[in-house]
Formats: structure tokens, sequence, C-alpha cells
């Protein structure tokens, strides 16, 4: 459980799984339900963790070790955790945050072959213990979630340019964290339409938030399609 009264909720997963998008969508709905909150994003989300973000996602630049990146990385969540995260849950607000730690499990973990042990322990260092109340994995397969991305070509960063064999090993992670934490995580189909999407999202949340209404409003005005079988 995150400190103080607010709620840390975050979206992880492979890329190409629409986290963004249903970050903001789930934001909106909650302040549509009168909740205050933080819409934010690892890595970044302060000035400096932006522009750490910029030096770990540039394709143009030099080579970065795993163990750099993993550093990078954890620099920016101490300084995200430090100045926004904390003071925001402290304050009782509602924090959903694109991306947060399982991420550089997944990544520098799985994807890099880093040692969890150490991860583990810079996390610690870095968050201050700090865990999501929520993690929503959006989960799409490796094939469909790099098309994607190629597809908005503008934004294959760095990392999203590594070979499917990584992006495979990342997905993994994230689906085997899901299963050995099923309290912790709620799974979520992401080639499903982003609306039902959106749904199952609300839905999850609902087990964290008080969400008397949440959503009711725009189900009502745009109909969600069908589920597919
Ligand atoms: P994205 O959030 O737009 O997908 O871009 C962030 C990229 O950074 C994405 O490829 C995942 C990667 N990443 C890590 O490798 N480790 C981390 O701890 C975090 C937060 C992101």
């Amino acid at each position: 459980m995150t400190s103080g009264s607010g709620r840390l909720i975050v979206f992880e997963g492979p890329e190409g799984g629409g986290k963004s998008l249903q970050a903001s969508r789930l934001a909106d709905s909650l302040r549509d339900d009168g909740h205050e909150v933080l819409l934010t994003r690892e890595p970044g989300g302060t000035p400096l963790g932006e522009e750490i973000r910029t030096l770990l996602l540039r394709r143009d630049g030099y080579t970065m070790l795993p163990v750099a990146e993993a550093l990078l990385m954890s620099a920016a969540r101490a300084q995200h955790v430090a100045a926004l995260i904390r003071p925001a849950l402290e304050a009782g607000v509602i924090v959903v945050c694109d991306r947060f730690i399982d991420s550089t499990y997944a990544y520098q973990g799985a994807g890099r072959g880093l040692s969890m042990r150490y991860l583990q322990v810079i996390q610690d260092f870095a968050t201050g213990g700090i865990e999501p109340d929520l993690r929503l994995l959006l989960d799409v397969p490796v094939s469909i979630g790099l098309a994607r991305r190629w597809a908005e070509r503008q934004s294959v960063n760095r990392i999203d340019a590594a070979d499917a064999e990584f992006h495979e090993r990342v997905r993994q992670a994230f689906l085997a964290s899901a299963a050995a934490a099923p309290d912790r995580w709620a799974v979520i189909d992401s080639r499903q339409h982003v609306d039902l999407v959106a749904q199952d999202v609300r839905a999850a949340v609902a087990g964290v938030v008080q969400t008397s209404a949440i959503g009711s409003r725009t189900e009502e005005a745009t109909a969600p399609p069908d589920r597919q079988p």
C-alpha cells in the first residue's frame, strides 16, 4: 500500500499496448467522478526526469550499457517519487502513472539480463519502498504492439528499436509477475477496441478507488462495440 491516503495506479506492459491513451482516459474519468488526479509518466514526470527520458530514448546518440540504463531510469524515478508522487499521495491525490518499477524489472531485468536482486535494491533506494496500489498490465502480443509502434514512426525510440526477442522477454516477464501476484495486478487484453480496454480499466480500478459512477456517463454517451468472443 502507498503512503498517505492517496492511491497509486500504474499502467505497465509491452510496447504498443495503448498505455498512454488509457492512462489519460482513466485520469479524465476519475476527475469526472470528483477525484483529484495526478497523471504522470516514467521515465519523466519532472523537469529532470524528462531530461533523463530524452537521454534514455534518443536513437542518434551513443551506446548505453544496461547498468547505465537501469541507473538512469532509477534516478528519474527517485526524483519523480520525492518531488511529485509521494507529496501527491500524502495529499490524498490519485496518482495515475504510465509505467513504474515493474518496467525496470521487465526491461532491464528480463530484457537486458541484469540481476533482479540489484534492481530490487536500487528500486527500494529510489522509491523509499512506495508500491503501487494497482498495476494494470495492458497486454498485447509483441508482433502487434511493435507493428502499432512502427505505424506511428516518429514515436519509435531507442528501446522500441530493440529486437523482437528482447520484447518477447519483456512481455513474458510482465505476464509472469502478474500471474505470481494476481491480487496486485489486473491483466487487460489490449487487442480489444480502446473503449472496451477503458471499460476493463475502470472495472479493475473500482477495487482500489471509490468509483460510484466512474465512466457511467462516458459509457452511456458512446456505447462501446460488443465484446469479441
Ligand atoms: P513509453 O512509456 O513511451 O513506452 O517509453 C518508455 C520506454 O522506456 C519504453 O520502451 C519502456 C522503457 N522503460 C524501461 O526500459 N525501464 C523503465 O523502468 C521504464 C519506466 C521505462
